[in-house]
Parts: structure tokens; sequence; C-alpha cells
């Protein structure tokens, strides 16, 4: 288990983290899965319902799956936006290879039959928006615990798009409802860090 080097701060350990879309090779061992997992389910989350659910995506097999069916309706959402067959297929073809490259994914989804339910539409939503909330938490924790294994990675949003499309290539309970890819792996490179607003921007003090 890696430790944090003494010489740096926890928030400057915390503000290193980058999103990583590129990969070496190596695999990441079941060990270490099972330990980032555990460290995000260590994540805030409304009652302490849990309500996030996560699909390991290890074998070649289920990362093609998912990629080949999400590129069906990608495909067909750029032909509606007028993009010519070029741009498409250039479009499709790096998508594709983001998920089958990668050398793990975790689909986190998001199980709303173990929150309340409300019959007022506005407590319904609010209770909606708790799970969603708990899942996006664990899925930062999950990032950051990576992070902290020395492993990099980067939330994807397509799935969102198509949960259907997901649930059906994955063969999920119809409960798991897909919120987001975590795609993981051992860095190739170090991202730049992307520009922050300054907290005077987004931060009212009263
Ligand atoms: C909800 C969410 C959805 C995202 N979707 C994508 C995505 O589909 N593709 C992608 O390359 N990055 C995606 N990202 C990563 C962001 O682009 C990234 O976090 C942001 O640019 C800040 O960079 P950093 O994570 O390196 O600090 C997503 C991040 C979040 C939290």
């Amino acid at each position: 288990m890696q430790t944090l080097a003494p010489e740096i701060s926890l928030q400057d350990w915390l503000r290193s983290r980058r999103s990583v879309r590129r990969f070496d090779g190596r695999a990441v061992s079941r060990e270490l899965v099972d330990r980032i997992l555990e460290t995000a389910t260590y994540a805030p989350n409304a009652h302490n319902r849990q309500p996030w659910r996560f699909v390991v995506l290890e074998s070649d097999e289920a990362k093609t799956k998912l990629a080949s069916a999400m590129s069906d309706d990608f495909r067909e959402a750029l032909h509606s936006e007028g993009h010519s067959q070029e741009e498409i297929e250039t479009q499709i073809a790096r998508s594709r290879a983001r998920i089958t490259e990668a050398p793990l994914g975790v689909l986190l989804c998001a199980d709303l039959s173990v929150m309340d339910t409300y019959s007022d539409e506005k407590r319904q939503q609010g209770e909606h928006a708790m799970a969603m909330q708990s899942v996006a938490l664990a899925g930062g924790q999950l990032l950051l615990a990576a992070h902290a294994e020395g492993l990099g990675g980067v939330w994807m949003c397509a799935p969102l798009f198509v949960p259907e499309i997901v649930q059906q290539a994955l063969d999920l309970d119809e409960s798991w409802q897909p919120q987001g890819l975590v795609l993981l792996g051992y860095p190739a490179t170090q991202p730049a860090a992307r520009e922050r607003l300054p907290i005077e921007k987004v931060t009212r003090f009263l």
C-alpha cells in the first residue's frame, strides 16, 4: 500500500490528482481494485443508504461489449448533428479505444430502491438528487483512492446518456442505474493541472 510522502502536505496531495486518459500497459491487481472500491464506500452518503453500485470491467470482452453498445448510439447522435462520415468514424474509434485500451473500467451506478419514497414530488426529487450526490461522492473518493495508489483515472459521462443500452449490454439489474464510467490504470503521462477559478469568483462570504 502506498503511503503519502512526508514532504507533501495533504492539501497539496489532494490538489495533485488529475484526470488521466492515457495509461501504460500494466494491469491493476484485484487486491488493489478491492482496496480502492472499499475506500470509495467510506464516502459520505444520504441516510447512510450507500446507493452506489459498482460494475468492474476487467475483461476485454466486457469492455468491448460496453464500448460497442455505446458506439452505436454515439454514431446515430453524431449523424443527426450533421458530422461528416469521416469525422464520425474518427470520433467513434477514439471513444472506443479509450474504453478498450484502459486496463480497467468501473461503471458507477445508483440504486434508488434503497432510498425513501415520497408522494410529494419535490421531496421525491430531493431524495433522487441525494442518491446521485452520494454516488458522485463515491466516484470522487474512488478517484482519490486510485491516486493514493499511484493509479490515474478519468470519469466518462457517456453511460449517463444511454442507461438502458448500458444495462442491456452488461446484463445489469434494472435497479442499477448507470451514472458514469471511471477508467483506471497506471498513468502513461502526468497531465498538467487544469486551471481553477479563484475562490472569490465562486464563493460568497456573508
Ligand atoms: C461528472 C463528470 C463527467 C466527466 N466526463 C468526462 C468525459 O466524458 N470525458 C472526459 O474526458 N473527461 C470527463 N470528465 C473529467 C473532467 O473533464 C475533468 O475532471 C476536468 O476537466 C478537470 O480536470 P482534472 O480532473 O484533471 O482536474 C468528467 C468529470 C466529471 C466529474
